[in-house]
């Protein structure tokens, strides 16, 4: 593991988005793992001026997020989808065919998981996989539990994920009781991981998955057994 600390949030954005850009140029038809929540919107502003500087084209690059909302479609400002496009992909040369999000909204949400595995697979697999981290220790929405889970799955959201989320809905009433994540699998078999977190909330929960036990109780802690992980924190 790299453990690499910096000063602030614009030092930790310059150097994730950095380690995202060395493969969108060093790859042909990269596939990037993206993550939502407030933590990568930094990376993701800075990625947007590299593209407009024209040091960037992500007209090969293909897109799988961790991450739905059950219930939420697309055009629901709230959905993982629009905050993509919103963040993103609506900004930059991204074919928006090749950007992909668990569906949500699928009838049927353990063919969604199943899908959208074999999808992942079919792209050979995530050559840099972005994560943030939860207070609790989530990574994508892979909450405490017994048992690392390895498949895409939908899962209940902690009443802290709730707590911590709730702060981009109207109220807490609004803020979806379950979600669509992908699993553990995926996220370990990316060529890369590069996890991303700041300030002072998120420094015990740090210091727990990368410095303490492997346990499926914090989950990024199952992190340390990746080859290629990289781990930025903020102090601020
Ligand atoms: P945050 O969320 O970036 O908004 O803190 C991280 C997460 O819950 O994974």
């Amino acid at each position: 593991m790299k453990y690499i600390e910096v000063e602030n949030y614009a030092e930790m954005s310059k150097k994730g988005a950095a380690l995202i850009a060395a493969e969108i140029v060093s790859k042909e038809g990269p596939v990037l793992g993206l993550a939502t929540g407030s933590t990568p919107v930094g990376i993701y502003k800075q990625l947007i001026e590299w593209f407009n500087e024209g040091k960037l084209d992500f007209s090969g690059v293909t897109s799988v997020n961790l991450d739905e909302y059950l219930g939420l479609d697309g055009t629901n400002p709230q959905s993982y989808r629009y905050f993509m496009n919103d963040n993103l992909f609506d900004h930059i040369n991204i074919d928006k065919s090749r950007t992909y999000v668990p569906s949500g909204i699928a009838a049927d949400l353990a063919a969604e998981g199943e899908a959208y595995d074999k999808l992942i697979k079919s792209l050979g697999g995530i050559d840099i996989q972005l994560l943030g981290i939860g207070e609790d220790g989530h990574i994508g929405f892979n909450e405490p539990d017994e048992c690392f889970t390895g498949a895409t799955h939908v899962v209940d959201l902690d009443e802290s994920t709730i707590e911590a989320n709730a702060r981009f809905f109207d109220s807490i009433d609004d803020v979806p009781r379950k979600a669509i994540t992908m699993g553990m699998a995926s996220i370990m078999q990316a060529k890369k991981v590069l996890l991303v977190a700041n300030g002072p909330k998120k420094y015990d929960i740090i210091q727990k998955a990368f410095f303490g036990p492997i346990t499926p109780k914090v989950p990024a802690s199952i992190l340390q057994l990746h080859g290629d992980l990289t781990v930025i924190y903020s102090k601020n």
